[in-house]
């Protein structure tokens, strides 16, 4: 099934009703609702009521499994098919054809730019790069040993401060601006972190280089007068934020929707969604695919791991999807690109037995009865660490490229009518009303 819904007419065949007809056995009574885009209107249950104080029917969703929180034009997912596309073009596309400021320009503004307005748009972003010299003295606030996730978090929040007037949010000059402000700093305040957590000296943007290329230089700058970056290892990184740049409604675009519907800066927001991304079940997990290699630690012992995992004795990090349930689409692109930048680098050594992992698991019964693949992080940490990326900050690359996404997702929620400040219900479960006992006779 599709996580996310194709615009459909509003009928279904000819002389069928797009509507639900619910019977409610508790009381007999019957109610027609209106079916749209494969879904009901959860409000439109509320009229469902046993009697005329009854609050009214509502649906429980935990971790919303199938409840679609908005209507949106950004990223189209078909787990089954192992399809991916940003407004409309398919992943591979966009990773073969276009560059991650164009894919940026496209995610947020709908469309791919044209020459002139990927000029302007690479400027606007560029000459935003360099962030406030207190910046630096925040940065240094930090223990020697801090997680370059934490430092990144907190230091884009920390934006909002030297930036007040990004509060103005239905502003669509100042959205602009903010919007350039991010795609710009993000790359500094990663690459910052990193220096910060080696003892480094922090290195300025080189607004001569490239998107990647200029990210890199702040990353691994030492004594040379001017950084260049290898080509190859540029396109990867590129084409790595492109592959990470959305993924519709995912626990990160989900908290940057909540807290931007409480129309807070955008900084503050984006703090929130970094944070959400912080956590291994989310951005953390290709870190844990290294973890795993390690622990299996040599080839010959791959039948081992497997057996163990099939046992219940562990997980293969790196398998599985709760979306993709045929191949996620970026694995594909990822592990073409592990080919590129190995010539570069030199082999992972960890790559025989990531490939041993995967052509066992490929062909087991477990594996292939619950629809199990290799996802995106299968391969990406392989790539990162060959690149000399500490594996604390593979998070904080996934946030760089993710930055587009959740810029998107808040943009749209916030010129969505139906949007309004995101708070669910719950169903109450605890005790009923009671009596404060004077705490001399508490037991
Ligand atoms: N290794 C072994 N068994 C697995 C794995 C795995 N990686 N993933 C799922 N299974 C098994 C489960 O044990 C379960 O088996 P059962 O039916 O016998 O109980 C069955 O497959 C279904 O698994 P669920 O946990 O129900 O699948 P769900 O969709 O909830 O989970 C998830 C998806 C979280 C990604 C899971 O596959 C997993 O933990 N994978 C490893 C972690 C990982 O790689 N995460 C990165 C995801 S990509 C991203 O976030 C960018």
């Amino acid at each position: 099934m599709a996580t996310s819904t194709e615009p459909k007419a509003a009928g279904t065949q000819t002389g069928q009703r797009a509507t639900l007809s619910i019977t409610d056995n508790r009381t007999g009574k019957q109610y027609e609702v209106p079916v749209g885009n494969g879904t009901i209107r959860s409000i439109d249950l509320r009229q469902i009521k046993t009697s005329d104080d009854d609050f009214g029917l509502m649906t429980y969703d935990p971790a919303f499994m199938n409840t679609a929180s908005c209507k949106s034009a950004i990223t189209f997912i078909d787990g089954d098919k192992g399809i991916l596309r940003y407004r409309g073009y398919p992943i591979d596309e966009l990773a073969e054809k276009c560059s991650y400021l164009e894919v940026a320009y496209l995610v947020i503004n709908g469309e791919l730019p044209n020459k002139e307005q990927l000029a302007d748009w690479t400027n606007n972003i560029t000459t935003h790069t360099f962030v406030h010299e207190n910046i630096k003295k925040f940065m240094d606030g930090f223990h020697h040993d801090a997680h370059p996730m934490g430092m990144f978090v907190s230091t884009v929040a920390a934006l909002s401060t030297f930036y007040p007037t990004a509060k103005k949010i239905h502003d669509p000059e100042e959205r602009k601006l903010t919007i350039y402000r991010l795609l710009g700093k993000v790359p500094t305040l990663a690459a910052f972190a990193y220096r910060h957590s080696m003892g480094m000296p922090y290195v300025h943007p080189d607004n001569e280089l490239s998107y990647a290329g200029n990210f890199l230089g702040m990353m691994f700058k030492i004594a040379e007068p001017r950084y260049k970056p290898n080509q190859v290892l540029e396109k990867a990184l590129d084409v790595l934020f492109i592959l990470h740049a959305d993924h519709e409604q995912n626990c990160s675009a989900n908290a940057m929707r909540a807290v931007g519907s409480s129309h807070v800066d955008p900084y503050s927001a984006t703090a929130a969604a970094a944070a959400a991304l912080y956590g291994p079940l989310h951005g953390g997990a290709n870190a844990e695919v290294l973890y795993m290699l390690d622990e299996v630690g040599t080839k010959d012992r791959v039948g081992a791991f497997i057996k163990d995992v099939k046992e219940g004795k562990g997980k293969l990090m790196g398998f599985g999807h709760r979306v993709y349930k045929n191949y996620d689409p970026r694995a594909k692109i990822i592990k073409h690109l592990a080919d590129q930048v190995f010539e570069v680098t030199g082999r992972n050594p960890k790559l025989d037995i990531a490939l041993e992992l995967e052509r066992i698991a490929l062909e087991d019964e477990y594996f292939i009865k619950r629809k199990l693949y290799p996802n995106v992080d299968f391969y990406s940490g392989l790539i990162y660490q060959a690149m000399k990326f500490p594996v604390e900050m593979f998070p904080v690359l996934f946030a760089i490229g993710r930055m587009s996404g959740w810029l998107a997702q808040w943009q749209e929620m916030l010129l969505d009518g139906d949007q309004k400040i995101a708070r669910p219900r719950q169903i109450y479960l605890g005790s009923d009303k009671r009596e404060v006992t004077m705490l001399s006779q508490r037991k």
